[in-house]
């Protein structure tokens, strides 16, 4: 990430966010993150969250969706804990949540949505709100006045939230970023080639990233990543700025070895864990 207003140039490579883990550290030193998505049918975008937020490093990642999301969540992937029930007491359990892949907008998503918000929000919780959950807080923005969130809008997302037409965001992103920061008092990742991270007062731009990422599902990577930083005791900035850099570089890795067309975001998690482990 360029920052815009020093042309501070952030190498991974050198970035110190990530303390080295204490020898006698244990699962929980490494962060308890709760994600929360997965309506009926639309499963994989929470499991690629939660996936990427493992690869990334989270110590445990618990995942709350919705009954019949349990079985395809949980296969071959037995190290996520995965339930439909008892949502208070997993926020209780949990450091950060990210809330919003595949959550839908019908009943079940609301009530979910509503019990996420209000928790997170009176106990000041980190959290992360990704797609259905940024369509779902678009229709409701004025009964929250966010603190410690981040949210990760694609431009047609951003759109809802700031009620102004896709193109015109496209149009003017820088204004549209700080508007979003400033409009929800959290900081804005507002995606797409040249992400752009506000947080009301700074804008950083990531030069990284290819059209690899073009692809259903890089954005729940991105989630998942975002979450497991601050999990891992990472500021709402930093979370934001690093993991938007480790996710444009995996996808710059992966296209470099295998080229921009057909890249899984799965394929993404294997290269997500070689970087953040070159991170010292
Ligand atoms: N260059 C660099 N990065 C790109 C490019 C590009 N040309 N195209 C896409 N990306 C990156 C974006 O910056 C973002 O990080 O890929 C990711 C895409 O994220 P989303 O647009 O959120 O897409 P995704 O979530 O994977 O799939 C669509 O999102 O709107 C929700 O629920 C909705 O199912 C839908 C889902
Ligand atoms: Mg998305």
């Amino acid at each position: 990430c360029i920052a815009q207003s020093s042309g501070t140039l952030i190498n991974i490579n050198s970035f110190k966010g990530i303390a080295t883990r204490a020898i006698n550290s244990h699962k929980g030193s490494h962060g308890k993150l709760l994600c929360v998505g997965g309506n009926q049918g639309t499963a994989g975008a929470i499991r690629l969250s939660s996936e990427a937020a493992l690869r990334t490093g989270a110590g445990m990642v618990r995942v709350y969706t919705h009954e019949s999301s349990i079985t395809p969540i949980s296969i071959g992937r037995p190290e996520l804990m995965v339930s439909s029930n008892n949502l208070h007491q997993a926020l209780e359990w949990a450091s950060c949540v990210v809330i919003g892949p595949g959550l839908g907008q019908d009943e079940w998503a609301q009530q979910t949505f509503d019990e996420v918000m209000q928790y997170c929000q009176s106990n000041k919780i980190p959290l992360v709100i990704d797609a259905d959950a940024l369509n779902l807080l678009a229709k409701q923005a004025s009964s929250y006045t966010l603190e410690q969130c981040v949210l990760t809008p694609h431009p047609g997302e951003a759109s809802r939230l700031l009620s102004v037409s896709t193109s015109e965001i496209e149009s003017d992103r820088f204004n549209y970023a700080r508007l979003c920061a400033k409009r929800y008092n959290a900081t804005c990742i507002l995606k797409g080639a040249g992400t752009l991270i506000d947080n009301a007062q700074h804008t950083w731009v990531c030069e990284d990233g290819n059209p690899a990422l073009a692809v259903g599902g890089s954005g729940d990577v991105l989630t998942g990543i975002i979450g497991a930083l601050l999990a891992q005791g990472l500021t709402i900035d930093e979370a934001a700025r690093y993991g938007v850099t480790l996710h444009a570089k995996a996808g710059d890795i992966a296209s470099e070895r295998d080229g921009q067309r057909g890249m899984l975001p799965s394929d993404l998690f294997a290269i997500v864990r070689e970087l953040v482990n070159k991170v010292t």
